[in-house]
């Protein structure tokens, strides 16, 4: 049988049969003095007839010595005794061990228990080498990150697995309440995530038909964003983080729109991102995952304000940007407009194109002729698409990179889509966009983002703050 030894059994080991004399000793002092080391025995007729001695600390399992009576061998007690270990720790990532070159048979065992080889330690063992194996573990366990977002105005919790499988996603809108005003009113944004917070948690849980037990960590935009609006999300995530002692990870907003591809499909490095939003137009390089470096943004407006105010000229309540992108696909370009901040830099200016849009209409208007709305949208859409594929290409080519996916809400845009598909494809670039719905702001990407943020062991307490403004790093 096989028995597994802990600290009181120590009295239990005087009465085995001394066969492993020097094991023995070695057990006393590590139960004793080592919390991390533990052993498994194969006993029969109070004899030992083998043992296991592993690691376990942090998630992580090693076997450090492992060996069966001489005369016992092929008997199975080895992979009996691995068997064991195997099923026990099913939720590990990996079994790691060093074994002596020389010592083929236990190699053998090992390659028929799916261990692999993976390294060579040169003369670790007195001049012979010692080879590393690894044992890859076929169900990982699942993590299950909740993440809210609460930055602008719109009040959303998701609860998403392994940061590619979303399970819940509930998304409650404000943009009805803040249509009369032509844009978001802050104030009247943190009342309503006040109001709504609860209930959205409420019923992203009931949809996965899971608790805040299940859940492995909460992951909170905690900026940049409305401050009055971050705190409503910040101050739920930290009180259901304490009260459920589970992890609280902070993630940047924009990370949360570049993970929303995630979802879509896995990303692959080293890759660009061209953030593309209301509130932010950047272009970014990410060696691997959750590693941001900026390249360049826009120097004034980002291009999701501009849409919303070249579509504001035009009469189109706010957000804007989608009706501009409808206008557009049923236009031509007519209008001559300035390509913006056209120079060898990976900045970006939109607020001479949209004060070129808006002189553009008045002086129309002066001259008493009516505007096509449908040209000056593919005109002004044409133009944007313009600058934006050839900043970012260049920037492809100049660093080498090969993989390039959008983020954020003007990535929905159907034409700025278009444009970067037909590019892309004829250059062999591997492309991504964010599936429609996860354009604009949801946590399905704060949960995505975050999964990669726990993975990386980012942690925050609760003092932990927001902030309106905050670079991505
Ligand atoms: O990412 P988001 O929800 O907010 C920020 O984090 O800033 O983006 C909202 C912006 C708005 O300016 C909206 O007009 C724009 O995304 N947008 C679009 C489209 N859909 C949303 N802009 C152009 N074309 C679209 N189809
Ligand atoms: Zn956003």
């Amino acid at each position: 049988m096989i028995k597994e030894l802990e600290k009181n059994d120590l009295i239990r080991i005087n009465e085995l049969e001394n066969s492993f004399h020097y094991v023995l000793k070695d057990i006393k002092s590590d139960l004793t003095n080592n919390p991390f080391s533990h052993y498994l025995l194969f006993i029969e007729n109070n004899k030992i007839l083998g043992y296991l001695n592993y690691y376990y600390m942090y998630e992580k399992l090693e076997i450090a010595n492992f060996n069966v009576l001489e005369e016992y061998q092929n008997k199975h007690i080895g992979s009996s005794l691995l068997e064991y270990l195997i099923s026990k720790f099913s939720d590990v990532e990996n079994i790691t061990l060093e074994v002596k070159e020389s010592n083929s048979k236990a190699i053998h065992l090992y390659e028929k228990m799916g261990f692999n080889k993976v390294s060579i330690r040169k003369g670790y063992y007195n001049g012979i080498d010692g080879i590393l194996m690894e044992k890859k573990m076929k169900s990982m366990k699942d993590i299950y990150i909740l993440g809210i977002e609460s930055s602008c105005d719109e009040t959303s919790f998701s609860i998403v697995k392994n940061g590619c499988e979303e399970v819940s996603t509930v998304i409650s809108s404000q943009i009805d309440i803040h249509k009369d005003y032509g844009g978001v009113v802050p104030e009247i944004a943190s009342r309503a995530h006040v109001k709504n917070v609860t209930f959205v948690l409420e019923e992203c849980l009931n949809k996965a038909n899971m608790t805040i037990d299940d859940i492995d960590a909460i992951a909170i935009a905690n900026g940049p964003g409305l401050i009055g609006s971050l705190l409503v999300g910040l101050e739920t995530a930290k009180t259901l983080a304490w009260l459920y002692n589970k992890p609280l990870v902070p993630v940047h907003h924009i990370a949360g729109h570049i993970y929303a591809n995630n979802l879509v499909k896995k990303m692959e490095f080293p890759l660009i991102s061209l953030v593309i939003s209301g509130g932010h137009t950047e272009l970014i390089y990410m060696k691997e995952d959750y590693s941001f470096e900026k390249l360049g943004s826009t120097l004034d407006d980002a291009v999701g304000e501009c849409y919303d105010k070249v579509g504001k000229i035009m009469d189109i309540n706010y957000p804007a940007g989608p009706m501009v992108d409808k206008l557009a696909h049923s236009g031509s370009h007519t209008y001559q407009l300035p390509i913006p901040l056209d120079d060898d830099s990976y900045n970006f200016s939109f607020s001479g194109l949209k004060s070129a849009v808006i002189n553009l209409v008045h002086n129309e208007e002066q001259r008493g002729n009516a505007i096509n709305k449908e040209n000056l949208a593919c005109s002004f859409q044409d133009v944007v698409c313009d600058i934006l594929t050839k900043k970012t290409l260049r920037a492809m080519n100049e660093l080498n990179v090969k993989n390039l996916i959008l983020a954020g809400g003007v990535s929905a845009n159907l034409g700025i889509r278009e444009r970067f598909k037909i590019l892309c494809e004829s250059r062999g670039i591997n492309y991504t966009f964010p599936d429609i719905k996860y354009c604009t702001d949801n946590a399905a990407m704060i949960a995505t983002a975050g999964y990669f943020a726990y993975q990386k062991g980012i942690r925050a307490d609760l003092s932990l703050n927001a902030y309106s403004s905050l670079e991505l790093k």
